[in-house]
Formats: C-alpha cells, structure tokens, sequence
C-alpha cells in the first residue's frame, strides 16, 4: 500500500509476526526506470526479503517490462501488476485500474512481455472495474493468466467505490472458482475471525489485508496462533500501545528519507489510533503535528489523560 507498507510497518508487522508474503508499496515504474532520488527507498528488502512481492504501477508497457527487468535483482517472491488502483492521480495516468478498461490486446501485451522478463511468480491485483459484470471479469483475469498471470488477487469493489459500501467478497468466491490459478481475497478484513470466515466462505487461496495490518500489525500473528511478542505487550499479554508507536516512530526515522517522515507518520496514525477510544480527536491533533518528536509527545500526553487507552487485548 502506498505511504504504508513500506519497511518502517514491515519491522512492526515482523516484531509480532509475519504474513506469508509482504507486498510492497506500489513502484512507479517511468520513475524507477529512471532512478529516481526516493526509488531506492522503495525497494528496501527488510524484514524477509524471501516474502517480498514488488507490486508495479505505469501506464504504459515500456517502463513497466524495463522496470520488471530491473526487479529481478531484487529478490523475493515475485511481482504483482497493478491493475486496481481507482485513485484519480493513478488512473489518469493510464495506470492502475485503467487497465481493466483499455483493449484486451493492449493488457496481453502487456502481462505477455512482462511475464518475458521476469522469471519469478507473476501476479496482478484487480478489481470488478466499471461496474457488476462477471462475465467480461471472468475474461478479463483468463486472459491475464493466458499470458502468464500464475495468481489473481481481487478487491471486489468498483472503480467509483470508496469504502463506504462492504466488500463484495461473493466475487472473490466465484473467481476462485472458475479460474484455474489462486486467487486472493481482499477487502474489508478486520480480524482473524474475519479472516478464517472469508477464507470459508469464499474456499480463495489466500487473502490480502490492507488498512487492518497497520491498524492491527498484530494481525497476522493472530491469525497464525501466535503468542503476541513480548517487547510491545504488557506481561499480561496486552498490546502496549505506547510501545509500539515508540517502535514505529524510530523504524521511520531508521529506515525511511527524512521527506517521508511526517506524511508516512500522519498515514500510519491514521488507522492505529482506530484501536483509541477518542480516535478522531487523536487523529486530528496528530494530523496537525509537523514532526515524529511532536507525534511521541501528544500520545505521551494521551496516554496520561486516558490510561486505559494504553493497553488492549490483541484480537
Ligand atoms: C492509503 C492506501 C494506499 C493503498 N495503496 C495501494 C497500493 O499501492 N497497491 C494496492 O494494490 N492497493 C493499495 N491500496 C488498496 C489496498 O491494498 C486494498 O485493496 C484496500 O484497502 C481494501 O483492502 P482492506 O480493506 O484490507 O484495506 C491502498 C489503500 C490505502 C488505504
């Protein structure tokens, strides 16, 4: 996820288990071909290189092969075309999303060129597109996995959905289905309960969790049955609240540039002060702050007023 997922929230992630793989924030592919000034940062391998998928994002065929090419130095599990990003800023672009609505000669050329250079699992992100039609989705992903597609994820929203509206996870059920690859599910999960229910439901291959891994890094362990780790809970098992902010701040300042600080900060706080009872007064004055320093010291602040907000049971 872009502005999220980035090594700083992996070592979070890590500290209290890891998922199966960890996509990476999206690379912009004209930019990475090009070097530019903050590409490094994104491709940053830690905690487990060898879980690492690259997700790509472009517009045109060009830069996303050449960009394919270059990934493969990097390792990991393989790399993830996507076709899913509804943001404006993305889609006009002829990124993202916008590739479920160009020709299908033009998107097989696409899948079909990258698969040519780069060897590892190749995989691409979607979702319904423009509106409720199975059929032309069903087509859509064949053709995707003609070309080389060995996985299909898909959030099963429309390009004009925000997240007002729940997940229509039904789809992911019926691509699992019909379509002779693994599919992941995505959308909406918020807990390991969630999680099990959707994988039940839906019989999809694996899942993929967005805003709940940075709200609940926890997650992951959760749904593993793991034990919480020891170094950001209480002895009685507690997430610490304070000490995981603590933990995140100093990996962002450790493993990010110092123009990233304050935007990715404001963006994890975001989602982690949803597990506080007065989140959107927290999330507001966090908002507001101009440095990591300033973020420590308002929760320090926080915690004082509303002591009880500093421990939670993980779930
Ligand atoms: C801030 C933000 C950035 C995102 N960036 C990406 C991205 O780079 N690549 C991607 O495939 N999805 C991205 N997404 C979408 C999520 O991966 C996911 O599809 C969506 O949030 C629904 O899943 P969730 O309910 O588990 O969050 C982003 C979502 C958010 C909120």
């Amino acid at each position: 996820m872009a502005t999220l997922s980035h090594e700083a929230l992996r070592l979070l992630i890590h500290e209290f288990g890891d998922p199966d793989e960890y996509f990476s924030e999206m690379i912009h592919a004209p930019s990475f071909v090009h070097g530019g000034r903050f590409e490094s940062w994104y491709v940053r391998t830690s905690p487990c290189p060898e879980r690492m998928v690259w997700q790509l994002t472009g517009g045109s065929e060009g830069p996303m092969v050449k960009a394919a090419s270059m990934l493969r130095a990097y390792g990991g599990i393989g790399l993830d075309i996507n076709m899913g990003c509804s943001a404006p800023d993305i889609a006009k672009t002829g990124a993202g999303i916008a590739w479920m609505g160009k020709p299908l000669a033009e998107v097989a050329s696409l899948v079909r060129s990258v698969r040519a250079e780069f060897p590892a699992r190749l995989s691409v992100k979607c979702r319904l597109g423009e509106d409720e039609n199975y059929p032309r989705l069903l087509a859509f992903c064949r053709m995707l996995i003609d070309e080389g597609a060995e996985l299909i994820t898909l959030h099963p929203r429309l390009r004009r959905q925000g997240y007002a509206r729940p997940a229509m996870r039904d789809y992911v059920g019926r691509l699992a289905s019909d379509l002779p690859v693994p599919v992941y599910g995505n959308g909406d999960v918020s807990s390991a309960e969630d999680a099990r229910s959707f994988l039940e439901k839906s019989h999809c291959a694996g899942l993929m969790i967005g805003r709940a891994a940075v709200q609940k890094p926890w997650i992951f362990s959760t749904i593993s049955g793991l034990p919480p780790a020891a170094s950001l809970t209480a002895p009685d098992g507690r997430v610490d609240h304070r000490a995981v902010s603590d933990f995140f701040l100093s990996r962002l300042r450790e493993c990010q540039p110092e123009e990233f600080h304050i935007s990715r900060a404001h963006r994890f706080f975001f989602y982690y002060c949803d597990n506080f009872s007065f989140a959107h007064h927290i999330k507001m004055r966090i908002q507001k702050t101009k440095t990591p320093d300033e973020i420590g010291g308002l929760l320090d602040d926080y915690f004082v007023q509303v002591e009880a907000d500093r421990f939670s049971p993980v779930c």
